[in-house]
């Protein structure tokens, strides 16, 4: 895998690059739409590929390893042939999902024992089996197993989990380095900075993971209910110590006021599942500005959803049908809600690229973090 950087902002730490897979290129910055289960919820693929104009999804180890499971994703020949979706895929390592979905969960520093959401199945997590795991899902992009902290956390278990993970990160390595890929492409291990809200921790999991001059980095442990301002400052911390030539992946990072803002720190990648979650709640993000289309007053507006944006859903739909589809809990509110956001998304990511490019981002971003919040 490649990473090369084309512009440099002048303002800010804002890059715009490139990042080469076998399953294709990636321009960045870039957000990622997550795909869990394998399936960006309510979204075909041709619709990611052709009007969201998606260029990596995410699926998640944790989900996929429980269902189809592994037996089912080799005999398809990976995930990339199961699902259809033949640009570059990231997976997760589950070293989030793990925490968050399962119930009884007990970590130790062999690894996770957990118990499946689906059956109650009990299952264990190692770093090692995960790295086997993900070459098994086949994924472009593969993920550290690493502990998530939880917002708030004292020092010492902050500073106890981001040993672990270290350690753990030594194990994944070990594995990853010494197994390989199952259909024949090049795969790549990015490891996950923690550390949690402390500055000393940030700093010293930063330079560790720096010091793996592995093909990419990530920062993980952030948007878990801390204050905007100290993700912020914890990216900024974190960006100036991880090696400019590598990218920069922030882990379930954000608002679209989130992903402008750490695009200036320096971040080049992003996934989160609020533009589909929310999609399926009625918010949108527009080029105007939030809109919850179940109020009241768009039970009349005709108008389409998003013109800016273009695609089919944006122009085609007004914003009174999809109340009225999203009111109704038909399939197609969700549908058409989702395609919006993630084209939104797309459209923010791009249009941030364009202004790095040109030398006007951080204008253009001042401006744009105030508009993109405002409730319609
Ligand atoms: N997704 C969002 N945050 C995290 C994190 O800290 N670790 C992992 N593995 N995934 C995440």
């Amino acid at each position: 895998m490649q990473f090369t950087i084309s512009n440099k902002d002048k303002n800010s730490n804002a890059r715009a690059g490139e990042l080469t897979t076998e399953h294709g290129n990636i321009k960045t910055p870039i957000f990622m739409p997550v795909g869990t289960a394998g399936s960006v919820k309510a979204v075909h693929q041709r619709e990611l590929k052709e009007d969201i104009q998606a260029q990596i999804i995410l699926g998640n180890t944790y989900h996929l390893y429980l269902r189809p499971g592994l037996d089912v994703l080799q005999k398809a020949g990976g995930l990339h042939k199961f699902n259809g979706w033949e640009k570059p895929i990231l997976t997760d390592s589950g070293g989030y999902q793990v925490y968050s979905l399962s119930g009884t969960r007990k970590i130790k520093e062999e690894g996770v024992t957990f118990k499946s959401h689906i059956d109650g199945s009990s299952h264990i997590f190692s770093p090692e089996g995960v790295m086997d795991i993900q070459r098994k899902i086949g994924a472009d992009i593969i993920m550290a197993f690493d502990e998530c902290t939880p917002y708030p956390c004292d020092y010492e278990y902050a500073r106890k989990s981001m040993d672990m993970t270290h350690r753990w990160l030594d194990r994944c390595i070990q594995q990853f380095d010494t197994t390989e890929g199952h259909y024949g492409y090049e795969q790549s291990l990015f490891p996950i900075v923690q550390g949690s809200t402390y500055k000393d921790l940030r700093k010293r999991s930063a330079e560790e993971i720096a010091s793996k001059d592995r093909a990419g980095n990530a920062i993980g442990g952030l948007s878990v209910g801390e204050p905007a301002e100290d993700m912020y400052e914890m990216t900024e911390l974190v960006c100036d110590i991880l090696p400019q030539d590598k990218p920069r992946y922030l882990m379930g990072v954000g608002t679209p006021a989130n992903i402008l803002e750490c695009i200036a720190l320096g971040v080049d990648m992003f996934d989160c599942v609020m533009p589909t979650r929310n999609a399926r709640n009625g918010m949108l993000f527009t080029t105007e500005g939030i809109i919850n289309i179940k109020n009241k007053k768009w039970e009349d507006d005709f108008s389409p959803i998003d013109p800016t944006l273009g695609t089919y859903v944006d122009t085609f739909y007004t914003k009174a049908y999809l109340r009225h589809l999203i009111h109704s809990k038909e399939i197609l509110g969700a549908q058409i809600a989702s395609i919006h956001n993630l084209t939104f998304y797309l459209w923010l990511v791009e249009q941030a690229r364009e202004q790095i490019t040109s030398g006007t981002f951080y204008e253009w971003k001042e401006k744009m973090v105030k508009k993109l919040m405002t409730r319609l």
